[in-house]
């Protein structure tokens, strides 16, 4: 049994949310570490379609305790409004969420001075999901974050509220050249969803640590993807939050010796939302095909995902920076009938190959990207449910990555619905290597 972290290799939008849900069927807490509404994860079962943005995609599992951790970054307005739609969907939300003390809150003015900031960056803009993620996090670096656990001592939140205002209300007014907030308003709105959030609000570090320690199997959902990430992303086209590996022990109150595995979500082919380099975009119509087939439209914006081969380089570097112990390959079935397929294994730039990601986004925009073409299939792969069964040009190609990646691969999905999933080995039911080192002790002794 096992502590396992999730996070995406690519740029997000690989299908974590349909590997969370499955994959809390064997867990006991499951653990949105970083993030807000900016993501958006699909679950898709025999009643229905489930979009979540800030709970965690586990929650339609019974008995599982769902968490939003310090990591994350709450719009309290856009939480009720996912409880709300949910509970119409028929998902039982009560003792099995709990929200963290520590989470910072977006308020009214990040989005504004999100949406403000974007325009005035024209050309330059990063085409965020315009939910206030980027000022949110600014706000928590720079100390004048409002956390959650504020909400319920309002006097203490209004105070904050007053005092961000001095200075953010000139921003707001002669720089973006937009209406300022009063804190009268914003307090009278967050005061009642303070009334509407607090049975959720709890200590979720400590709660994560007795289930630790009680032997329970936590799994910790991590939202957008490596390249994606504040640190080791494509700077400055990224979010801004820790989206990899490491993110999930700051962002959930957990120390990294807790943790018994890392499976990196990887798209068969590559996709991104929004501005920033993407040396393997295909604007022809490969790249259209793959966007049709794949439904390839944003969850959260609905806008279209650039689509392009897979590339190596980005994945490599996503198993490095992540230590990836295995990887889920996701929407196999979106390449059926292709007569080639390409993976990128370097870039080519002022005549140098680079086999391994460079962090100079200059080179990563005007790089060629050389390729190794491999040999389509031609059957349906959506119905297959053993890796036997594959058609033998998939499995060349899945091999393929498990060697460049020098990862294996744990589970492969065929579809979007749970059963169209190919499980080689359940990462979350395999002997933690840290219980089998205490046991080695145990016995030495
Ligand atoms: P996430 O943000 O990583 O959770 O991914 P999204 O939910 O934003 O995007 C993935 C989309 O692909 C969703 O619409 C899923 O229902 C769908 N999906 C997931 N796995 C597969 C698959 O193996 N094949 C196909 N065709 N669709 C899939
Ligand atoms: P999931 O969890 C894909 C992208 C935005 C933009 C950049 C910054 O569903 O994989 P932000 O609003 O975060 O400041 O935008 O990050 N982005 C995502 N792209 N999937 C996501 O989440 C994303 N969340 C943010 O498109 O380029
Ligand atoms: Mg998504």
């Amino acid at each position: 049994m096992a502590n396992l972290i999730v996070v995406g290799s690519q740029w997000g939008d690989e299908g974590k949310g349909k590997i969370v849900d499955i994959l809390a069927h064997d867990a006991n807490v499951i653990v949105r570490f970083q993030g807000g509404s900016n993501a958006g994860h699909t679950v898709v079962t025999r009643k229905g379609t489930y979009v979540f943005h800030l709970i965690p995609s586990g929650i339609l599992n019974r008995g599982k305790i769902c968490i939003l951790g310090n990591g994350v970054a709450i719009d309290p307005g856009a939480l009720i409004e996912e409880l709300t739609i949910l509970q119409t969907q028929g998902v039982k939300i009560g003792k099995n969420l709990v929200i963290s003390q520590r989470a910072h809150l977006i308020l009214p003015y990040h989005k504004v001075i999100d949406h403000a900031s974007e325009q005035a960056k024209g050309t330059r803009r990063i085409g965020t999901t315009g939910k206030g993620i980027g000022p949110a996090y600014a706000d928590k670096m720079a100390r004048v974050g409002i956390q959650m656990g504020d909400l319920f001592h309002p006097t203490v939140f209004r105070k904050k509220v007053e005092d961000n205002l001095v200075e953010v209300n000139k921003l707001l007014r002669y720089v973006y050249g937009v209406k300022g907030y009063s804190a009268k308003t914003i307090c009278r709105e967050y005061m009642a969803y303070a009334d509407q959030i607090e049975s959720f609000v709890g200590d979720d570090s400590l709660l994560i640590h007795k289930a630790i320690d009680r032997g329970r199997n936590i799994l910790f959902e991590g939202a957008q993807g490596t390249h994606l990430d504040v640190d080791l992303g494509t700077y400055p086209y990224v979010t801004s939050s820790s989206a990899c590996a490491g993110g999930a022990c700051t962002g959930a109150g957990v120390g990294p010796t807790k943790i018994d595995g890392v499976l990196g979500v990887t798209k068969a082919y590559s996709t991104r939302v929004g501005s920033g380099p993407f040396p393997t975009e295909l604007s022809d119509t490969i790249g259209g095909g793959l966007q049709e087939r794949g439904n390839e439209f944003g969850a959260t914006t609905g806008r279209a995902r650039r689509c392009g081969w897979l590339d190596a380089v980005i994945l490599r570097y996503a198993s490095r920076v992540n230590g990836f112990s295995s990887l889920a390959v996701t929407k196999l079935d979106v390449l059926d009938g292709a007569p080639y397929l390409k993976i990128c294994m370097g870039y080519r730039y002022n005549g140098k190959l680079y086999r391994d990601m460079p962090a100079s986004l200059h080179i990563l925009t005007e790089c060629e990207p050389v390729y190794e073409v491999m040999q389509g299939w031609a059957a349906s792969t959506s119905h297959v449910s053993s890796y036997k069964r594959l058609p033998a040009e998939a499995k060349r190609y899945l091999e393929r990555i498990e060697e460049l990646a020098q990862c294996p691969i744990d589970m492969i999905s065929t579809g979007s619905r749970r059963d169209q999933t190919i499980i080689i080995r359940n990462p979350m039911v395999q002997e933690s290597p840290r219980m089998k080192g205490a046991k080695a002790i145990r016995s030495a002794s």
